[in-house]
């Protein structure tokens, strides 16, 4: 698979004739939107786990010095928590832009934290793609995202306002709050 998925997400047509969907984020689009919603949610999604395993060629890192930023591998009975966006389906065109290294839209049932659940979509860079780094120690992908950075920033700032985030949502993710806390102790 290349690295932009953007052709294959804009073939996508489950969400065709809707006004409006509901859109999973659990990574930097639980604390950077950057486009209009119309609603937000707290919510968690099922079966799945936050990872720092996905490269960032093109935000948080460069194709020389690559960062790490979240994405989700399957873990049967796990619960990954963030924010869910309802948006109108043309939202869609700048968001599949922004995720093109490698994440694909994915079908996913969301669970609102206050109760209730919708069909939604979610981002995930499968293990199948190129930018996939998988599994690494915590003392490794901390050094990494300490040192590098992209056009959006620090990869350093990612990972620490996405603790934040989760945080300030009143949950915790081990793998996350680990690597916060190596990083911290780094500096
Ligand atoms: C997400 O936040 O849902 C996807 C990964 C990212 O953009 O950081």
């Amino acid at each position: 698979m290349s690295f932009d998925t953007t052709t294959l997400n804009q073939q996508m047509t489950h969400f065709d004739g809707h006004d409006s969907l509901w859109l999973f984020g659990y990574g930097s689009l639980i604390w950077k939107a950057g486009f209009d919603y119309l609603e937000r949610r707290p919510a968690h999604i099922v079966g799945w786990a936050r990872r720092f395993w996905q490269a960032s060629h093109d935000h948080r890192g460069t194709p020389e010095d690559p960062g790490r930023v979240a994405t989700l591998v399957q873990a049967p009975g796990a619960a990954c928590h963030g924010m869910a966006y309802r948006i109108t389906p043309r939202t869609l065109q700048p968001l599949d832009e922004r995720e093109k290294n490698g994440y694909l839209r994915v079908v996913t049932e969301l669970y609102f934290d206050d109760g209730g659940r919708h069909e939604g979509l979610v981002y995930i860079a499968r293990e199948d793609n190129a930018a996939f780094a998988g599994p690494e120690s915590e003392e490794a992908l901390a050094r990494r995202i300490a040192t590098a950075r992209g056009p959006s920033g620090a990869n350093r700032d990612y990972l620490l306002n996405l603790a934040a985030a989760l945080r300030e949502l009143g949950h915790d993710d081990p793998h996350v709050f680990a690597l916060e806390a190596r990083l911290l102790a780094a500096e």
